[in-house]
């Protein structure tokens, strides 16, 4: 069979960084040929390199099918409508106008194709990341590709999306339709695999058939074996150090009851708009409230006052980490000294970067880093500040499976040190692993809380449950 894109000996500077290194790769009409390796491995670039963004220094690349490409980072314009992002750059014309009403008029059965249940004339910046990401992913099926490439869609999305996307690319395999996937979350390359390219190093270390082992996956990818994916170590816990009574804000959350004592680390489970991304935004000072009080170490806080959290020693890892958490422009050195201002201790930078495993270094720009390697940056820069209270939103999106071990250790040693933290998470296993009790919310309310080891189950019960107002 005649491959729709023939790759042979791929190669790609930045600088010093040898980001791709003699890359050969075949993607055939009807597969999904999923790009595996850890942060900053060399997959989105050699996705740039395939999409003609970047030329490469040496190689070929063979082949006449069009090709689609779902970028890692973003590309809608937020200040536009959902209708005008689906046909960006190629909106109908009618007499040399663009011409709205049929954008608009075409926008519902492509939303219908990946399940999303919006207003074409919504602004896409009032919308959440899921539903961002949905619509990037139609408006690229609505290329017809006979090659589409997905970098990381299924970072931001949830279970039931994902189920969704899953089945859209099983659909258009069947079509002849050649697919190349990069996702961290080993189970999903389990489900839809057809071959898997392994990177490491900007080099092809093997090309595995289905059916493989997450074990061999990990060791060939990492380089090692990883035995605990969920190493929590357990402390007894000490006196409270973050206190969210009450608090309720009309429209998003209600009647919110959590604690975290010294050396705990607490989960918040729940479906997408439950309200667990508001109520962390809230005790973090970001958005206001209406009722209730937040307290750190037994001191109130100002409500809506992020200055005076930091200062009390609370802290707040984004769920958004380009939107929220980053200064793309700005050197990872700079970045880690946001919040530890006028702190000019380079070991202790240095010492992160390192414990972090950053592919990069403390003085190149975040922006040149790889999608993971910028979320350990956000991370390591909130550990530097080393607050009484950390709140991680989704911390380890689009992180590999290796650093995501090298995070909750870092977790570890702060509960060990008397610290508490509080983890949003949709990622189940994630969050039942490392916490000692989970809560879990849904509808804006806390519908229940489970022990640590609860079983995935049991938290789903709790979040899809209807609760009376
Ligand atoms: N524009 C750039 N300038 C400098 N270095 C870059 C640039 N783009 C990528 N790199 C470097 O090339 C290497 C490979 O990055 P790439 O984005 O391809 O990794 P990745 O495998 O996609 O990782 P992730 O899983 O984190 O998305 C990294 O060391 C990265 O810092
Ligand atoms: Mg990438």
């Amino acid at each position: 069979m005649n491959a729709l894109i023939t790759a042979r000996g791929i190669t790609k500077h930045f600088g010093p960084t040898k980001a791709l290194d003699g890359v050969d790769l075949d993607i055939f009409a009807g597969e999904v040929h999923v790009l595996l390796g850890e942060n900053g491995a060399g997959k989105s670039t050699l996705v740039k390199v395939l999409a003609g963004i970047h030329g490469p220094d040496a190689g070929t690349i063979e082949g006449s099918a069009s090709l689609a490409v779902i970028h890692q980072e973003l590309a809608l314009v937020p200040e536009l409508s959902v209708a005008e992002n689906l046909f960006l750059n190629r909106l109908p014309r009618r007499f040399g106008f663009v011409d709205r009403a049929e954008a608009r008029r075409r926008a519902p059965r492509l939303l219908e194709r990946v399940g999303l249940d919006v207003d074409p004339d919504a602004k896409v910046k009032d919308l959440g990341i899921a539903q961002q990401q949905m619509i990037e992913i139609a408006r690229a099926l609505d290329k017809d590709a006979g090659v589409l490439i997905l970098d990381e869609p299924t970072a931001v999305l949830t279970d039931t999306e994902t189920d969704r996307l899953l089945e859209i690319m099983a659909q258009l395999r069947g079509n002849g339709v050649g697919l190349v996937f990069i996702t961290h979350h080993l189970d999903e390359i389990q489900r839809i695999a057809d071959r898997i390219t392994v990177l490491r190093d900007g080099r092809s270390v093997g090309v595995l058939g289905p059916g493989v082992s997450t074990r061999h996956m990990i060791e060939l990818m990492v380089g090692r074996p990883i035995d605990e994916q969920y190493p929590r170590a357990r402390q007894r816990p000490g006196r409270p150090l973050l206190s969210i009574s009450h608090l309720s804000r009309r429209g998003a959350f209600h009647d919110i009851t959590i604690e975290v004592r010294a050396g705990e680390v607490v989960g918040i489970a729940g479906l997408v708009g439950a309200g667990r991304t508001e109520v962390a935004r809230a005790a973090f000072g970001v958005d206001d409230y209406d009722e209730g009080s937040v307290e750190v170490d037994g001191k109130p806080l100002r409500r809506n006052d992020v200055q005076a959290a930091i200062k009390a020693g609370l802290g707040l890892v984004p769920e958004d980490r380009k939107g929220q958490g980053l200064v793309l422009t700005a050197t990872v050195g700079q970045n880690l000294e946001l919040v530890t201002l006028g702190n000019r201790d380079r070991e202790r930078l240095h010492d992160m970067v390192g414990k972090l495993r950053v592919k990069g270094s403390v003085e190149q720009p975040v922006k040149e880093l790889s999608g993971g390697n910028q979320q350990k940056v956000v991370i390591g820069k909130w550990l530097l500040a080393d607050p009484k209270v950390l709140i991680l939103d989704e911390p380890t999106r689009g992180v590999d499976v290796g650093a995501k071990v090298e995070i909750y250790e870092l977790v570890n040693r702060m509960t060990a040190q008397g610290r508490a933290v509080l983890l949003v998470s949709s990622d189940l296993p994630e969050v039942i692993g490392m916490s000692d009790r989970v809560v879990v919310m849904a509808h804006g309310r806390v519908a229940g809380e489970l022990p640590g080891g609860a079983t995935q189950d049991q938290v789903m019960a709790l979040a899809v449950q209807e609760i009376s107002a």
